[in-house]
């Protein structure tokens, strides 16, 4: 399965993502860890990406759509991948289609974690990552809701998105995206029926 997990800063993306890719055997591609690690690398390239992290601004395109290309071009991604935090701007969308387009791949779902603003603010000012602070927190969200929640209507447009209320406790939303990947399967005597039916 292609999917992009979609949602606000704090949804919730990477907690789900993590029994998630398990569950569906495909590689969790979170563009904010993989920035983390260039950033700790130090390099030019690293100081530039961590100084985008530190203020909660986005990194630029071209860096991003660097990463995600090399890394799908990876084995692992054959049978599927969940993209976490990507894309992010209309650019970044319309590079991850045309990626998918040359490959054949289209998506197959897009996951969208729906959480009001004062949850979000309230569980990354407990989880306290870096650029988990009041300041950083309100810039990233001021981003997501400016540049990021606008592409929603492109996945819109293609019937790709499932929309999924991230409040409550993990595993509440675990049980909801669960129904959503795996939805109840017709009961085997019901195709029996049906079956026999069309036969007599
Ligand atoms: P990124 O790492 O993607 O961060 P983010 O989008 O701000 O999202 P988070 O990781 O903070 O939230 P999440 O939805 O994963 O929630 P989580 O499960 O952790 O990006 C960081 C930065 O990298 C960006 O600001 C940007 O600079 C750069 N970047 C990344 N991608 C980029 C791109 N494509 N283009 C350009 N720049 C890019 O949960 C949050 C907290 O809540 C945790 O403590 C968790 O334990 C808790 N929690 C989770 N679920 C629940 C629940 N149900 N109830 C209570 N608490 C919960
Ligand atoms: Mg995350």
């Amino acid at each position: 399965m292609r999917l992009v997990f979609f949602g606000p800063p704090g949804a919730g993306k990477g907690t789900q993502s993590a029994w998630l890719t398990a569950h569906l055997a495909i590689p969790h591609l979170s563009t904010g860890e993989m920035l983390r690690a260039v950033a700790a690398t130090g390099t030019e390239v690293g100081r530039a990406a961590e100084s985008c992290l530190a203020v909660g601004r986005l990194v630029p395109d071209p860096l991003v759509i660097r990463i995600i290309e090399q890394r799908l071009a990876e084995d692992d991604c054959r049978p599927g991948f969940l993209l976490d935090g990507f894309p992010r701007t209309r650019r970044q969308a319309e590079s991850l289609d045309e990626m998918l387009a040359r490959r054949g791949t289209p998506l197959d779902l897009v996951l969208n974690l729906v959480v009001p603003e004062e949850m979000l603010v309230q569980r990354l000012t407990a989880r306290g990552r870096a650029d988990d602070t009041e300041e950083v927190i309100r810039q990233r969200l001021q981003v997501f809701y400016a540049e990021t929640a606008p592409l929603l209507q492109h996945y819109q447009d293609q019937s790709l998105v499932r929309d999924v209320d991230g409040r409550g406790t993990p595993a509440e939303v675990r049980q909801r995206i669960q129904a959503v990947v795996e939805p109840p399967q017709t009961p085997p005597e019901a195709g029996e029926e049906g079956k026999g039916k069309r036969e007599g």
